[in-house]
């Protein structure tokens, strides 16, 4: 922001105290009255110059209040120098918002993010919500800011729980083929399949066996589980089409099975792994790395999720050359990461950047959501349940919410409620999700984020205008518009701080803050009955308004509505 201002503001201080090098940088202050543009440099350099910071940042004010584009500068505080710029300087930095909303080429990355997850023959449950949406999400503002992604579903798509479903369907299908089975149904037997093995022992090692027989390759037994992929695969597609979720790959577990031996080996040899209790393989750490054990081979040599973690980091990285790879994962499988991060950099091998991004539970405020004894809440269900209650906002509301097709406005408001409701709060916390809050018309929420989309974009209809250019000669703004100007200008600082620390929540706040913004500029200011430089300001203003809100709540994976 404000390159101009920072290089004159460089070579001020570079001449005045012969500096070779320096960076100034700019922020908006949080407090409106600190003006437009904000800066420590001279804090952060009179201890090295033996001087006063306020001195410093005298200095650098003189200079500043000769420039075209500063209307006022002064020294505040222990020696911040704050500028307020003219109208022009301010509406022409707009220019970066503008571009702020265009996706840049892909010249970074590629950047591989594993999220969603899911485990085969189960329906997805309502907290696969969070790793879905937050890894899209990060996914979204990635591509935007020019990295290529590989968005990636790793499905828990192996393991013994084969053997039981297919025990399960043997005996109690009656010969219905796999592929005719709903994802319920397949649920049902692997519940039946637990409630039997209660009464009859013997079913757990008929499990067993049909599971080692999958592992060998029984044709039977392998078409059976193909099967299963497969009608899980199709029940999930239609999930994440409402959600605008979208996978580059669904490359799951079961496809490392044969590419874990020579990882194993070359552990061995590197003597990484070691002989742990009965024939296992662990790898230890020493005391200062504070972390257990590490099993990456079990007794009866039976591999585990661990050794198809280290094999598929072996897979991405020779076969992507990744910059970095981000899991998105809860919280209870923060040691997990911790153990196999540091056992492939124990294995030596060149890593990109490996980084689990964490993300706490999910508690319904309403009671009666949490839960049900033993069963786990369906996605499918909350969805359903969160648009049901979005078209009873948009009924109570007949006479303010305008719309041609309701049933498109609920889906819309509904699926976007629910996510924006995750989205809108800090992933490293527990979150609690309250329907009346995320279904509100007003506050941090979707709908008031749809809401505002739709009444700017109805201003620029009447006005029967697209893309309103900004007026030659830019008049004095009011204070609405400059505060709404200031808000805009740090869309794309906002958006890069989001993508580097993987917070979507610096996204969803700030556009809850641009509402605000327009709503308080909309409230007080004439656009359409203003006239000359004016009216085209503010309506450029308002299409630059429109344009931020679709970009950024499209990032978030919501969709906005023109007329609402
Ligand atoms: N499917 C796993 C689970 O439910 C999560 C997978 C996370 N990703 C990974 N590469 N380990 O626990």
């Amino acid at each position: 922001m404000f390159v101009e201002l920072a290089e004159k503001a460089r070579i001020a201080l570079c001449d005045k105290y012969s500096l070779t090098e320096l960076t100034v940088e700019w922020r908006r202050p949080q407090d409106k009255s600190h003006g437009d543009a904000a800066t420590a440099i001279a804090l952060q350099l009179a201890k090295n110059l033996k001087k006063k910071p306020q001195e410093v940042a005298q200095v650098l004010c003189d200079v500043l209040k000769q420039c075209a584009t500063v209307e006022k500068a002064e020294v505040a505080g222990a020696g911040y120098v704050n500028v307020w710029l003219t109208p022009e300087a301010l509406i022409a930095e707009l220019r970066n918002t503008e571009a702020a909303c265009v996706a840049r080429p892909q010249k970074n990355g590629p950047v591989i993010i594993d999220y969603s997850q899911p485990n085969i023959a189960k329906p997805l449950g309502v907290h696969h919500i969070l790793s879905t949406v937050i890894g899209q999400c990060l996914c979204n503002i990635h591509r935007h800011l020019g990295y290529s992604v590989v968005g990636w579903n790793y499905i828990g798509d192996w393991g013994t729980q084969f053997g039981k479903l297919a025990v399960a369907w043997k005996k109690w299908s009656k010969g219905k083929p796999v592929q005719e089975h709903s994802l319920d149904e397949l649920l049902e037997l692997y519940v039946r399949f637990h409630a039997e093995a209660e009464k009859t022992a013997s079913l757990e090692d008929e499990a067993r066996a049909a599971f080692l027989k999958l592992e060998q390759g029984d044709k039977e037994l392998r078409s059976f589980w193909e099967g299963v992929v497969r009608v899980t695969k199709s029940s999930l597609a239609s999930i994440y089409e409402r959600l605008h979720v979208r996978f580059d790959t669904d490359i799951g577990e079961s496809f490392y099975e044969d590419k874990m031996q020579p990882i194993l080996e070359e552990g061995r040899k590197k003597k990484v792994f070691v002989p742990g209790k009965e024939g296992s393989l662990i790898v230890e750490f020493n005391e200062a790395q504070k972390l257990p054990p590490f099993l990456v081979q079990k007794g009866d040599s039976a591999s585990l999720y661990a050794t198809r973690d280290l094999a598929q980091i072996r897979y991405r990285i020779d076969t992507y050359h990744p910059q970095a790879i981000l899991y998105v994962v809860d919280v209870a499988q923060q040691l997990y990461f911790q153990q196999l991060f540091k056992t492939v950099e124990r294995l030596q091998w060149k890593l990109p950047l490996l980084e689990h991004v964490v993300f706490g539970r999910m508690r319904f405020a309403d009671q009666s959501m949490s839960t049900r004894k033993g069963t786990v809440l369906k996605l499918e269900h909350v969805l359903d349940e969160a648009v049901a209650r979005a078209a009873e906002v948009i009924a109570e509301h007949r006479d303010s919410i305008q719309t041609d097709d309701e049933k498109a406005l609920a889906e819309m408001m509904g699926t976007g409620a629910l996510v924006y409701g995750i989205l809108s709060q800090n992933r490293r916390m527990d979150l609690v999700f309250d329907w009346k809050k995320v279904l509100a018309l007003e506050g941090n929420s979707a709908p008031y984020l749809q809401y505002t989309h739709a009444r700017a974009h109805s201003v620029l209809r009447k006005a029967g205008v697209t893309d309103p250019a900004a007026p030659e000669k830019v008049p004095a703004l009011t204070v609405h518009e400059r505060s709404l100007v200031g808000t805009l200008l740090r869309f794309a600082e906002v958006l890069e701080d989001a993508r580097a620390q993987r917070m979507p929540h610096t996204l969803a706040n700030y556009l809850c803050e641009l509402c605000q913004e327009f709503n308080s500029f909309y409230n007080t200011e004439p656009i359409l009955k203003a006239e000359g430089a004016t009216k085209a300001l503010r309506l450029s203003l308002t299409a630059l308004s429109v344009r931020v809100l679709k970009t950024g709540a499209e990032l978030l994976t919501l969709r906005v509505p023109e007329r609402m």
